[in-house]
């Protein structure tokens, strides 16, 4: 095989692989046409980028051959997205999924109970999954669990004990209950907000891999893709704007970033991924039916964009920063100005509790008083 690296990008963005025995860029792995389950909630739907195959393939390498695995990152950087689609890509026959969100109240006892719970006694002192599978246990929000007077994490530490010894101790009998044949895997945001350091006892267990924000390629295949699909039912001049919409609420976000920061006065001017998540979900719920023209769909993404960004402002100076920031969007991205579609200076208003057929319309001011 070739040993030098590929001048192009970075070592991260290729893989060996050993059937042509070369490096072969992760994107490779991408299809093209990969389509979401329409019936799926919003919140289900992953879609596959360089990072999710990147990580599902060291996190899955690593958990096959036991070693625990924890995923760290800044708060809506996909850590719990890429569990789940690590846990789903898992054969299902061979694998059973044990999710568990972690809490400030989780406790030790509590912990290892929902960890039993899934077990099947083959001995007192022997324990395996159900089904005869591996288990894998993941569990989010794993540096929550508030410290005890001396400054450890029960729950974590019995995790760490259950690492390293493989058993831990039934609370009535102390006996040593071995729980084999499970995986570990947790994740975890930076400290701060109710989360704790932990232990680099604990920590040192792990095979730690940190999520950074996506590119913006990423989040553009993410959202784009996403919108896509869901646009090809609709008539043409609204199935052509997926790319300038998910264009221009990337450009919207990352300028609302650079402006709008938290302060102390204003400590929730917190924005992320989910964020601009939350302007395709609202999107997703456009019907082809109430939605025919441009104009229409865009008041709906001008509504989106004010519920999940300009709500959250709370002064004159921001909000007015806001309007002008749609204006200036609009003059990048569209061939419309705000202004002709909302004349008032006013977002529209959408909801679906107006119509019998429950769509998700642009509601009339006059009616709604
Ligand atoms: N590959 C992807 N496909 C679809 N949506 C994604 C993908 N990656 C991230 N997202 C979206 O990004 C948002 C944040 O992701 P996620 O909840 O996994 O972050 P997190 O790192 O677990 O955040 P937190 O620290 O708050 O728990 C979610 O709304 C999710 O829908
Ligand atoms: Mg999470």
């Amino acid at each position: 095989m070739d040993s030098s690296f590929p001048i192009k990008d970075t070592i991260y963005d290729y893989y060996v692989d050993p059937g042509q025995r070369c490096f072969m860029p992760w994107d490779a792995k991408l299809s093209d046409n990969w389509k979401y389950n329409e019936n799926e909630p919003f919140y289900k739907i992953i879609v596959p980028t360089v990072d999710t195959v990147r990580y599902e393939y060291l996190v899955s390498k690593m958990l096959q051959d036991g070693y625990p695995v924890l995923l760290v990152g800044n708060v809506g950087t996909g850590k719990t997205s890429t569990a789940v689609s690590v846990m789903e890509s898992c054969d299902n026959t061979k694998y059973t999924v044990l999710s568990i969100n972690i809490s400030a109240q989780t406790t030790a006892a509590g912990l290892q109970e929902s960890i039993e719970n899934r077990t099947e006694k083959r001995t007192k002192t022997h324990f395996v999954p159900i089904g005869g599978k591996r288990m894998i246990c993941f569990m989010d929000d794993f540096n929550m669990p508030a410290k005890d007077t001396y400054g450890s994490q029960p729950p974590l530490e019995l995790i760490r004990q259950w690492i390293d010894y493989k058993y831990w101790f039934n609370r009535r009998t102390q006996q040593k209950i071995y729980v084999v044949n499970a995986l570990v895997m947790a994740g975890m945001g930076p400290p701060g907000g109710g989360r704790q350091e932990i232990s680099s006892r604990t920590m040192s267990r792990f095979y730690l891999l940190n999520l950074t924000f996506p590119t913006e390629t990423v989040i553009m295949r993410i959202f784009g893709s996403m919108l896509k699909q869901k646009l090809l039912i609709f008539s043409n001049e609204i199935r052509e704007m997926w790319h300038s919409i998910t264009a221009a609420t990337i450009n919207l976000y990352n300028d609302v970033i650079v402006r709008m920061l938290p302060t102390p006065t204003k400590s929730h001017y917190l924005f992320n991924l989910r964020d601009i998540s939350k302007v395709f979900q609202g999107l997703l719920r456009a019907s082809s039916e109430s939605q025919v023209k441009k104009a229409q769909f865009l008041r709906l993404w001008i509504h989106e964009c004010f519920r999940v960004f300009s709500d959250r402002l709370v002064d004159d100076f921001d909000l007015g920063w806001f309007l002008d920031e749609m204006n200036a969007v609009f003059g990048r991205y569209m061939e419309v100005t705000f202004h002709s579609l909302c004349p008032n200076k006013m977002s529209p208003i959408f909801g679906d509790f107006m119509s019998m057929q429950g769509y998700y319309e642009d509601l009339d001011f006059a009616k709604l008083r």
